[in-house]
């Protein structure tokens, strides 16, 4: 049976269920599988997921993944330092057992995710690795919908190995950041992990993706729907394009590839030292966060000026590099007028 097509997900992901066992004739059956923590990611699902959840010959299956030990949110300093080596490493803890049993049959799937030291969180990670996400996933065109401050370009190449050792298909990506100064968000995302508080410092932006955004979200719902409905998911062209589903600044690349060189030697060196919580971690994780603050107030307003600066003779390669980043779903937003 048809469940209300209302989704009202107040903080975090809740688990909905408007399928059944078996779908009727007819009847698109779509899985959303995620995590959030302030809830961010969850009402950017909850836009997208919501033309779907209202219409009859479209079931939707969301189900949250719960790390277990869970992540504290907001974060402690130490937590967040020391969930640093295996995120970076993609090497995550365990989950709660999932409601599904691995033999139900999806026609799309909609893989919602933060980053987390440049690389997909711990919770999708270990989903990933999951004995069912073969199950589920093999075969299946993915939606990959990202939420993070701005730099999510090495996460999703890492997203994208992990999509096809499932045996999966890419064929959307959709990413909403944080529209504040780089050198902005790189205080005040900190700052609100933390605390929870999204403006702890009043002479800066707010942290997190932009509210007027997050409404938008709404069109890549209506396309999801229309495409579902001309069977247009077994296909291989992206259905999102013309929606402005992913932009990218090539001049964060630079500093994408050098951070996660860095965190690569860190994570190791760190995960080495002892488990994630335990005490001998903690004097190695005090040099690295040290390290750490002294890469962002150098390394990166550096790379942005001599990027800057370089900017005219590298034209033609960074102009490359934006449109193969943004693929498949690139930046165009010739179809935004239709579902706006
Ligand atoms: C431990 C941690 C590491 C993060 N690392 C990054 C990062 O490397 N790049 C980025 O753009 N955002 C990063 N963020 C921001 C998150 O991607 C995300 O926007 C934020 O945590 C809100 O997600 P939520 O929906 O789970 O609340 C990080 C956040 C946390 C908590």
């Amino acid at each position: 049976m048809l469940e209300s097509a209302t989704l009202h997900i107040p903080g975090r992901f809740v688990s909905i269920d408007n399928s059944t066992e078996t779908a009727p004739m007819g009847v698109k059956r779509v899985l959303v599988i995620g995590y959030s923590q302030s809830g961010q990611l969850s009402r950017i699902v909850a836009r997208i997921v919501a033309p779907l959840l209202c219409d009859p010959h479209i079931q939707v299956h969301i189900e949250t993944l719960k790390p277990n030990p869970p992540f504290a949110f907001p974060w402690s300093l130490r937590g967040f330092l020391d969930a640093f080596p295996e995120s970076a490493l993609q090497l995550p803890g365990a989950l709660e057992p999932l409601s599904l049993s691995g033999d139900e049959n999806f026609d799309l799937i909609i893989l919602p995710y933060q980053v987390w030291f440049l690389a997909p969180s711990q919770p999708i990670v270990a989903f990933m690795h999951h004995p069912r996400a073969r199950q589920l996933l093999a075969g299946k065109p993915i939606v990959t919908v990202i939420a993070c401050r701005n730099m999510w370009l090495m996460a999703q190449e890492k997203m994208k190995c992990h999509i096809e050792s499932v045996g999966a298909r890419l064929i959307d990506n959709v990413v909403l950041t944080d529209n504040a100064h780089t050198l902005a968000t790189l205080i005040t995302t900190p700052l609100w992990v933390l605390s929870g508080n999204r403006q702890v410092l009043r002479s800066l932006p707010p942290a997190g993706v932009a509210e007027k955004d997050i409404e938008q979200a709404t069109r890549f719902g209506h396309a999801l729907r229309d495409a579902l409905h001309g069977n247009r998911e077994k296909q291989t062209a992206p259905l999102l394009s013309g929606l402005r589903a992913a932009t990218v600044n090539p001049n964060l690349l630079v500093s994408e590839k050098t951070a996660t060189r860095s965190f690569f030697i860190w994570g190791h060196l760190l995960h080495a030292a002892g488990p994630p919580g335990s005490a001998q971690r903690v004097p190695l994780l005090a040099i690295y966060s040290l390290f750490l603050v002294v890469m962002v107030a150098t390394v990166v307003p550096l790379s942005l000026a001599l990027q800057a600066a370089l900017r005219p003779l590298l034209a033609r390669r960074l102009g490359a590099l934006k449109e193969k980043f943004e693929q498949p779903s690139g930046s165009a937003s010739d179809r935004m007028s239709r579902y706006d």
